[in-house]
């Protein structure tokens, strides 16, 4: 038994913001952000109207319709953001109570722009091994909230945006259907090189690089400090260049494993849904598999990177476009902060 993308769905804020927007808070212009990364608008949610949690509700709720059944036939819930609603709980839980579905587990997965497919990876396998029918997979990010827009922080704000996108899996008997593998890695080495440290427990013990300042409180104050704030150690980091560099070897790497595990080559792919880091990374990958322009799907250019959105909306852009179809060959690659990286290959 497989399993299959029973429904899909994506949701975007209608709040445009421009690269040209950007330059009244920033030092930074629509050129530069055009030419490094291929971006030239991005969503941003309703400030205090749009949560994470709502929506992913807005995309799972068209993908529960077009998977044919309600909230209520859900048997589990798999979350994937870097930019949850709360610290804890994860955003499963609201999820679950936001769309009134009956008490099943709610799992959230925190692997960034890996989250995805590695949401994905898990509700295959509880579906293949007949444990649950119907399995909600949810990737959704409100970076507006946690960005830095003055120049300190632009060379990480322009690239993020907001979005979520939701699939239905369901099992499937059906040979020429549904997911053929997930292939799944991590290297922590770099941990730092992507990542926001604070709030957090690491006391700077990780690094001899100081993340955080603390109060001089004898006890607690240190997850979250005013010198942290005041020393704008509460962003995320980036070293761009570094990511570039490793992104582009583990994308065509991770790739080229899920075929090899089937048997296949890229020729053999009719559309490649890479995650959208950066229109740069996801021509040189093209370039790399010798793809043709059209088995390789982008929006960046609109959306910006939405993370663990980013591939799911992807998706259901190309297939509503009819950029897939029945029986074709996807493949879903991501990789991001940790670092972690991974590939699905699956039969539409
Ligand atoms: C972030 C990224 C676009 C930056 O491009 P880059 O060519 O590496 O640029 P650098 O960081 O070397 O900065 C070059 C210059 O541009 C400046 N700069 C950075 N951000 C800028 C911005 N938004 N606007 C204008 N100038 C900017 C820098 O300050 C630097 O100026 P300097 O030369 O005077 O010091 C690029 O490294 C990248 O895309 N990396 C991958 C990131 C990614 O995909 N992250 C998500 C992973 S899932």
């Amino acid at each position: 038994m497989r399993s299959k993308i029973a429904g899909i769905g994506y949701y975007v804020p209608g709040n445009v913001f421009t690269n040209q927007d950007l330059t009244k808070y920033m030092d930074t212009s629509d050129e530069w952000i055009q030419e490094r990364t291929g971006i030239k608008e991005r969503r941003y949610a309703d400030r205090t109207g749009e949560t994470t949690t709502t929506m992913g509700v807005e995309a799972a709720a068209i993908a529960i319709e077009r998977a044919g059944i309600t909230p209520q036939d859900i048997d589990f819930i798999v979350f994937a953001t870097l930019s949850p609603d709360y610290y804890f709980p994860g955003c499963g839980v609201l999820l679950q109570r936001a769309m009134k579905m009956k008490e099943i587990g709610a799992l959230d997965v925190r692997n960034q722009c890996s989250g995805f497919v590695y949401a994905l990876s898990v509700a295959d396998q509880f579906v293949r091994s007949g444990m649950y029918k119907n399995v909600l997979v949810v990737g959704r990010e409100k970076h507006s909230f946690g960005l830095d827009f003055s120049t300190r922080g632009r060379n990480i704000s322009v690239i993020f945006g907001d979005g979520a996108g939701a699939v239905v899996l369901q099992p499937t008997t059906d040979e020429n259907r549904g997911i053929l593998s997930t292939h799944l890695h991590s290297d922590g080495e770099s941990a730092e090189i992507l990542a926001m440290y604070n709030p957090g427990t690491h006391a700077n013990h990780w690094n001899e690089t100081k993340y955080a300042d603390f109060d001089n409180a004898e006890m607690g104050e240190m997850f979250m400090s005013h010198e942290m704030i005041d020393h704008a150690q509460n962003f995320p980091y980036m070293d761009g260049q570094a990511v570039f560099k490793k992104a582009v070897v583990k994308f065509p790497e991770v790739i080229a494993e899920a075929l090899s595990a089937n048997n296949l080559t890229s020729a053999d792919i009719n559309m490649l849904i890479p995650h959208q880091a950066n229109l740069r990374i996801s021509q040189y990958v093209q370039h790399k598999l010798q793809l043709r322009d059209d088995q390789v799907y982008n929006n960046i250019q609109k959306y910006g990177n939405t993370t663990a959105a980013s591939i799911p909306i992807a998706l259901c852009e190309a297939w509503e476009q009819g950029k897939i179809k029945e029986g074709d060959l996807v493949c879903l690659a991501a990789f991001g902060s940790g670092f972690t990286w991974a590939s699905a290959l699956l039969r539409w």
